[in-house]
């Protein structure tokens, strides 16, 4: 199914194609006791009421980077409709404005890009600094872990959702090769590779493994890793405040031909305050658009 619409580039999925990842989202819910997660997994999830701000057209280089980008091109809309990626070349990075430039390729690196197209390297990579943050926990053992930067972040960001009322815990934070290996063989186990890799990133391609991503959870109800998750207070709050903690929705709606993932309204990944804030206030959706790297639809 999925990869009807995530494998090539520049392909639109149909509404047809729409309606069979919804379907298949429904399925992913019987992995739920064969991942890291404690729960179902990463769920495409078409969210009508959950529309991604139509990025801002924009293609760059940032540091080394010099690769073509991508964007959307049409508003996004409640229904099936999809972003027309197209190349649209630009001369400076989006993010080339800010006081503070970080690498793009060092996975130690906050400005690190890792997808389809950008694997880890080295692929075993393990963060330094792991460390379990103070922040209400769904998890335990390596799951329960961050970066240190991202650990300190995510306590800052946690408890202003206390403050405005909002529960939000810790669902999944590091995972290493090894548990990133075994999520990903259960999906294809489960489901076939195609539609694996349109939730779960293979081995030495997850966020995941460099303590700068996690997922979170709201505590309780049905909505874990679930399309109807973008809807509870947890997901919008994190989406309308991660920005002032340095956090992005890594994988919004509607830019899987960008990203390579259907929605993930769980899946936070630290940038940095400055970045998160410029992306925010520009309007633009992914990390690819805003560092000014090639669309990662699928693996190369
Ligand atoms: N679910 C995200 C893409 C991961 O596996 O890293
Ligand atoms: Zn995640």
């Amino acid at each position: 199914m999925c990869h009807n619409c995530v494998a090539a580039a520049g392909t639109a999925p149909s509404r047809r194609s729409v309606t069979r990842l919804l379907a298949f989202g429904a399925g992913l819910t019987a992995l739920a006791a064969c991942t890291p997660d404690g729960g179902s997994r990463p769920t495409p999830s078409p969210s009508p009421s959950s529309p991604s701000a139509g990025a801002t057209p924009s293609t760059a280089t940032a540091g080394a980077e010099t690769s073509a980008v991508t964007s959307p091109t049409a508003a996004e809309t409640t229904t099936a409709s999809v972003p027309t990626p197209t190349a649209a070349p630009t001369p400076t990075s989006p993010a080339a404005g800010l006081a503070q430039q970080h690498s793009l390729t060092d996975p130690a690196s906050p400005w690190l890009m890792v997808n389809k197209h950008r694997p880890l390297s080295p692929a075993d990579y393990i963060p330094a600094d792991l460390v379990q943050p103070n922040v209400a926990l769904a998890v335990s053992g390596e799951a329960a872990q961050l970066n240190s930067t991202t650990a300190a972040a995510a306590e800052q960001m946690f408890a202003a959702a206390a403050r405005d009322g909002v529960t939000m815990t810790l669902a999944s934070g590091y995972r290493s090769y090894g548990t990133q290996t075994a999520t990903y063989n259960s999906y294809v186990a489960s489901r076939g590779q195609a539609e694996a890799d349109t939730a779960s990133a293979r081995p030495g391609y997850s966020e995941h493994q460099t303590g700068w991503a996690f997922d979170i959870g709201d505590g309780g109800g049905a909505c874990g890793f679930q399309p109807c998750f973008a809807e509870q207070p947890a997901a919008v709050w994190a989406k309308a405040n991660g920005h002032r903690f340095g956090f992005v929705v890594r994988y919004p709606w509607m830019f899987h031909q960008i990203t390579g993932y259907y929605y993930e309204a769980w899946h936070l990944r630290y940038i940095g305050v400055e970045a998160a804030t410029d992306m925010a206030n520009r309007g633009i959706a992914t990390l690819e658009e805003y560092f000014g790297v090639e669309a990662a639809p699928g693996y190369l």
